[in-house]
């Protein structure tokens, strides 16, 4: 009995040093397993219980449990310090730096049709002008016929465009919203209207079956030409430059009465930026107001063919590839 006590006694101090040397989790479970599984150390001592007068019996077991219950609380406390220095080990690798740079998105931004869009809509804005919108899709009405458009006129054919089975048309220019506006609305009219149009035309650098236009129109007694001209003039030049030179060309309109086109002169050459004249009094009586009463003055410009001039941009085409080579630029 003796022999086995001292032994059990032996164990305990072997597998307590054995234990509070272990470094890693893994010596730890293997301890575990030498020491305390169905094969290990105590077992073994144990498996000499048998030769035991069954007096002496109690005694050793307890002893033995003893020494169980001491190594299985050596064990645990040793896993909970080295998963605590594991860890502080690892926090201290892994420390974060926040100095480094992030992953990053590459920032967008808007199409340069867009921006130009919106740059032109800033400074209508700035004159007092609302922007308003109208459909894309609209009736021979509101896209010839109200506009003064005479039904065999050739000024038609210039602006050819696709038609759906019951008869309407995908508008071939913003002026429709003229029309729609000053339906629903009573003078003074100071308008801007961007929008997307269509055309039947072969697509080349120059030309899309599908561009955008802004509209402008106002509306309201006494306006004159020189009102036009003024507006415009300020517009140009909050788009080009102060000093850019501006002119204005006798041109044709079916709504506008008289017309005329403005170009600017653009590193040496005179370029035409847009379309303009006053409100044509059968354009007025189309909605209800008193040509006597009112006169009005409208333009309407290509976004795309403004975008092109700015940025000296050669092909239409390029506007809508979506080639980041391209858009980046802007
Ligand atoms: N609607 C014309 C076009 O698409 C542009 C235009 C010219 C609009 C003169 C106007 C204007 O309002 O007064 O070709």
């Amino acid at each position: 009995m003796a022999d086995l006590a001292q032994a059990l006694q032996e164990l305990e101090a072997q597998g307590l040093a054995a234990i509070a040397a272990a470094t890693s989790l893994a010596a730890l479970e293997q301890l575990r397993v030498d020491y305390l599984g169905k094969k290990g150390e105590l077992s073994q001592v144990l498996r000499g219980m048998g030769q035991l007068p069954p007096a002496e019996r109690p005694h050793i077991g307890a002893l033995a449990n003893q020494v169980k219950d001491r190594l299985q609380e050596a064990l645990a406390q040793r896993i909970a310090q080295v998963q605590a220095a594991e860890l502080e080990a690892r926090i201290a690798a892994e420390t974060l730096d926040v100095t480094m740079p992030g992953l990053g998105y590459p920032p967008g931004h808007a199409h340069p049709l867009q921006q130009m869009m919106q740059r032109i809509l800033d400074i209508f804005v700035g004159l007092g002008y609302q922007v308003a919108q109208g459909p894309e899709i609209e009736t021979d009405y509101y896209n010839f016929a109200a506009l003064n458009f005479l039904p065999d006129h050739p000024a038609r054919d210039m602006q050819d465009t696709y038609y759906l089975p019951d008869g309407r048309l995908l508008r071939t220019h913003t002026s429709t919203v003229q029309i729609r506006y000053m339906e629903a609305h009573q003078p003074p009219v100071r308008i801007v209207v961007p929008g997307r149009v269509y055309r039947r035309d072969a697509v080349d650098a120059t030309h899309s079956a599908m561009f955008h236009q802004i509209e402008i129109l106002a509306v309201e007694p006494g306006l004159k030409f020189t009102d036009l001209k003024g507006t415009l003039v300020t517009f140009v030049r909050a788009l080009f430059g102060e000093d850019v030179p501006v002119r204005f060309r006798a041109s044709y309109f079916p709504f506008t009465e008289p017309s005329a086109e403005v170009d600017l002169q653009w590193r040496g050459r005179w370029l035409e930026v847009l379309g303009c004249g006053m409100v044509h009094p059968n354009v007025l009586k189309a909605v209800g107001y008193d040509p006597e009463k009112y006169s009005g003055f409208a333009a309407g410009l290509g976004i795309e063919r403004l975008a092109m001039i700015f940025h000296e941009i050669d092909d239409i085409r390029r506007f809508y590839t979506s080639d980041l080579r391209f858009l980046t630029q802007f």
